[in-house]
């Protein structure tokens, strides 16, 4: 990392402010003494051009296209690796060897099954909870039962912490799945792998022998690759938020599921398949792109456009093909709803409306249709990015912990209310 500087004058006093230039993107002006030196805060609200740390773990280009990975391209990742290897990438930095992956599959896979009292937990649910209030609480419990790995001085804790969440989350959501959907809970299995696992665990009944379908494996897979980290995102910045002031790792990654819940965040996906259930028929899409178009109608294209995507999201070009995958193994042949979204996505992308304003589809143009293909109902859609982000949050986390220069974050403000006053008793207000 290089670095120059460059001077800001306020009024007529002059500061110099050094530049920090990274591996690749934006350089960023260093602003961490400011105060200090003009008694001035910056204000950027929705932080669109503040950079909160360094990082090594991912690099999106915007305006290009472009996911990496530590480096590694989505799209490469998607095509020839596997989720835990993608974890393995995330967490430590490089890709395993053939030894570490092994090793590493067969740790997290020792680590699926919860305490079995967290079944009482479930069981304090009302049956219509929605999945995601599950997951904010059961993770959240987690720091109730495994205290040996919440001490975050210890590297050899935190590991264990990481490994455990990595390994339960798909646990927990199935158990939420079918808690929600009354059927009873299935327990792990070590000889499947990581996704199969967790397709059994949702969809396996007591009745009858289920066989995990390889082809959607594959694909839930791919889709975990995707959604594994993007930076800092919303839900990102909150767990190293609530990290920041020495909370443990489980409350952490709870406070990141929270944030996630948000529809304009992990919700999206639901929305943008509500969107086109709506649609109904390719007919009807002028009449929804003329909506989206009226500057007095608040309607939006769901699945189209992104705060740092001003190109079509890489992700979408995986999911896309992927949902092709899912539906053509399902025997699907005449989906009405991808019917609607490839004829939306081409007329979209003729129009001059989207040209101009860089709307493309996001990675939630596809994955609903393709999860509910698969057989998960759309409560689940935002559980399924939770289980998938989790390593993403704990490798930002660590690194975050790890970073010798980590303080507390706190944001500062510009105050706009009443000024000093005197408190007055209730018998002297009018
Ligand atoms: N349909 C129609 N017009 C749109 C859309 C859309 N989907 N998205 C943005 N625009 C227009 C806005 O009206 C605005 O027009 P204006 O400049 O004339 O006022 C312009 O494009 C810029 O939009 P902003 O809202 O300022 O862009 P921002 O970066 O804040 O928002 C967001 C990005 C929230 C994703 C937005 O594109 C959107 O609402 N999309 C639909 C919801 C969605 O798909 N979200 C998923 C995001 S991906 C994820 O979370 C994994």
């Amino acid at each position: 990392m290089s670095s120059s500087s460059s001077t800001l004058t306020v009024d007529d006093k002059s500061v110099d402010l050094a530049i920090k230039t990274g591996v690749i993107g934006p350089s960023v002006v260093d602003i961490s003494k400011l105060y200090g030196q003009t008694g001035m805060f910056t204000y950027d609200p929705g932080f669109t051009s503040t950079a909160s740390c360094e990082s090594k773990i991912t690099y999106i280009d915007g305006d290009e296209g472009v996911l990496l990975y530590r480096g590694y391209p989505i799209e490469q990742l998607a095509e020839h690796g596997d989720f835990l290897e993608t974890c393995y990438l995330l967490l430590y930095g490089e890709l395993p060897t053939a030894a570490q992956k092994a090793d590493f599959d067969y740790r997290v896979t020792r680590h699926t099954m919860v305490h079995d009292q967290m079944n009482r937990f479930f069981t304090g649910f009302r049956r219509d909870a929605h999945p995601m209030a599950i997951m904010v609480a059961c993770v959240g419990a987690l720091s109730a039962f495994y205290h040996d790995s919440t001490d975050i001085s210890d590297p050899h804790q935190r590991m264990v912490a990481s490994m455990r969440m990595i390994a339960k989350m798909p646990t927990l959501a199935a158990m939420a799945y079918k808690y929600h959907v009354g059927q009873p809970f299935v327990y792990p299995q070590n000889e499947l792998d990581y996704t199969s696992n967790f397709l059994r665990m949702c969809f396996a009944v007591p009745a009858e022998e289920y066989k995990v379908n390889p082809v959607l494996s594959r694909a839930l897979d791919r889709i975990f690759i995707l959604h594994a980290d993007h930076e800092q995102n919303a839900s990102t910045s909150t767990v190293r938020l609530a990290g920041s002031s020495g909370a443990n790792p489980f409350a952490c990654i709870a406070a990141g599921i929270a944030c996630l819940w948000g529809p304009a965040h992990g919700g999206a996906n639901e929305a943008a398949l509500k969107m086109l259930e709506e649609i109904g028929t390719p007919d009807r899409i002028p009449e929804y792109i003329a909506k989206a178009k009226d500057k007095n109608d608040p309607f939006r294209l769901m699945g189209f456009g992104h705060r740092v995507y001003k190109n079509y999201d890489p992700r979408a070009r995986i999911m896309q093909k992927t949902t092709h995958e899912v539906l053509n193994e399902l025997g699907i042949k005449d989906d009405p709803l991808l019917d609607v979204a490839v004829e939306l996505e081409q007329i979209a992308l003729k129009d001059e409306y989207f040209i101009e304003k860089k709307l493309y589809p996001n990675i939630d143009f596809y994955s609903g249709i393709t999860l509910k293909a698969m057989g998960f109902p759309t409560s689940m859609f935002t559980v399924l990015f939770a289980l998938a982000r989790t390593v993403g949050w704990i490798a930002q986390w660590s690194e975050m912990i790890e970073d010798p220069s980590q303080r507390i974050g706190r944001p500062r403000q510009l105050y706009v209310g009443s000024p000093k006053r005197d408190y007055v008793t209730v018998a002297q207000r009018g």
